[in-house]
């Protein structure tokens, strides 16, 4: 099939083009990354194999499927797949690897024609435009953009403008090691014409002396707090105010496999007023509040925070901390806890 060959033949010249030489195959980036969503569909993500869930994705084109992976998409598909240090190739190779598998089922549409395609290209083109990392400001969106899906939520704050990459802001907190925390003069917030900017100690020097994490600015804040390396002022105000910290775990069951989720609001309250989240986000009684994955990836519930002051969504085993009691057959008593 003429499609496909050129198909292939793009492909290859992509991997070719790509400057890593000891590359991860895409069944590996799949495996490693991809599947933990792509696998199950988890948040609306379209299923390994799946050839209903991809084919109207395919429709709009290889590129533009290369770019939601790359970039990311409003609807929760985090870009590279939260991985920001894959090399562009590995990632276009796990689409590759992807769309393989629902070959027979789909047509993978050869890239000019997917250009000139329908009414495709209107929507695009200004998407493309745009496609620039996103500030987290709530700005009025432009009408073309695509309407942002929202589960009907009574909080005020705000989850997703319709200006699409806005609720990918997570990925804020996904930069590569040499983005992480910048001198001040050179992160983008400070200005660098002021001469207190000059003074401020750096980042990874005030942070030598801290417990690391694997996200975010690498640094474990939790149990920063714990061991009493850093004393955040509670109220910016009142420099004596103490944090009403109250030890209250919540557990959420979670269907299917995925280890259920532990809510501790003590290590919340040590840092947050209760008003940080009730009513606004949580109505204040246990299993009152619909939360789903879907909802935390865009940015509500959970995801009002994580991913963009506190840990990324990336960390799944943070939330999903507690084992499954295994609803065993009739264990035999001596296997009794
Ligand atoms: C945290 C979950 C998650 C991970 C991890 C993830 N995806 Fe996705 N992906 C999604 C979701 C959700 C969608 C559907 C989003 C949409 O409809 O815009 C999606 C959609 C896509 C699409 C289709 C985009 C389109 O324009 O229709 C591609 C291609 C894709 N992902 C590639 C990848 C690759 C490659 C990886 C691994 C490097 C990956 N994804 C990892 C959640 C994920
Ligand atoms: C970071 C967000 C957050 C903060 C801050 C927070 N809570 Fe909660 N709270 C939750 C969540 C999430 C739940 C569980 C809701 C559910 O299961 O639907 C909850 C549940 C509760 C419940 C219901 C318990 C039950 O067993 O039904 C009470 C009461 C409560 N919170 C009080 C407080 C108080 C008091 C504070 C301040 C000291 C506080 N919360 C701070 C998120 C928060
Ligand atoms: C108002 C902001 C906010 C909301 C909403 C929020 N969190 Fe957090 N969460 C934080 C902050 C801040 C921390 C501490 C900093 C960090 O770990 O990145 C934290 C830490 C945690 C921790 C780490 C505890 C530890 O011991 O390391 C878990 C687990 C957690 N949150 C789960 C959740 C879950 C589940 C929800 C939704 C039910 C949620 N959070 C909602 C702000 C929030
Ligand atoms: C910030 C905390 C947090 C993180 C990080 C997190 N989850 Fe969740 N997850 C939740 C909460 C809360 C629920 C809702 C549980 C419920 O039904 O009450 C949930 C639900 C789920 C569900 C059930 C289906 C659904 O969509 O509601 C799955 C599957 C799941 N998470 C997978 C993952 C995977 C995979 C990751 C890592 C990529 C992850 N989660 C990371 C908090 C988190």
């Amino acid at each position: 099939m003429k499609i496909s060959n050129k198909f292939v033949a793009a492909t290859v010249a992509l991997l070719l083009a790509a400057p890593v030489i000891a590359q991860q195959s895409g069944k590996d980036v799949y495996t490693k990354v991809c599947a933990t969503c792509h696998a199950t569909g988890l948040a609306g993500a379209p299923r390994y194999g799946n050839g209903a869930d991809w084919a109207p994705r395919v429709a709009t084109g290889l590129p533009a499927l290369y770019q939601s992976a790359l970039k990311g998409t409003p609807k929760g598909m985090p870009a590279k797949g939260g991985h920001l240090t894959l090399p562009d190739g590995e990632v276009k190779a796990a689409v590759d690897y992807m769309l393989a598998s629902v070959k027979g089922a789909v047509k993978v549409a050869e890239p000019k024609k997917a250009e000139e395609a329908k009414e495709a290209k209107e929507v695009k083109e200004p998407k493309k435009a745009e496609a620039k990392p996103a500030p987290v400001a709530a700005a009025p969106a432009p009408a073309a953009a695509p309407a942002p899906v929202r589960a009907a939520s009574p909080a005020p704050v705000a989850q997703t403008t319709a200006s699409g990459e806005d609720i990918n802001s997570f990925n804020r907190l996904l930069k590569p090691a040499s983005k992480r925390n910048l001198p001040p003069p050179e992160d983008g917030i400070h200005d660098p014409a002021n001469d207190g900017t000059h003074a401020l100690q750096p980042p990874l020097a005030a942070f030598a002396s801290l417990p690391k994490s694997m996200s975010g600015n690498r640094i474990n804040w939790v149990e920063a707090l714990g061991q009493k390396k850093i004393n955040p002022r509670y109220d910016r105000v009142d420099p004596k105010a103490e944090p009403i910290v109250m030890d209250l775990n919540i557990v959420r069951e979670v269907k299917g496999s995925m280890p259920d989720v532990v809510y501790p609001h003590k290590q919340h309250t040590e840092w947050l007023d209760c008003s940080n989240c009730h009513p606004a986000i949580f109505v204040p009684q246990k299993g009152a509040n619909q939360i789903s994955m879907a909802a935390i990836l865009l940015g509500e519930k959970c995801g009002v925070c994580h991913g963009k002051v506190a840990f990324p969504v990336s960390e799944c085993r943070n939330c999903h901390s507690k084992k499954k009691e295994m609803a065993r057959s009739p264990a035999p008593a001596a296997a009794a806890k």
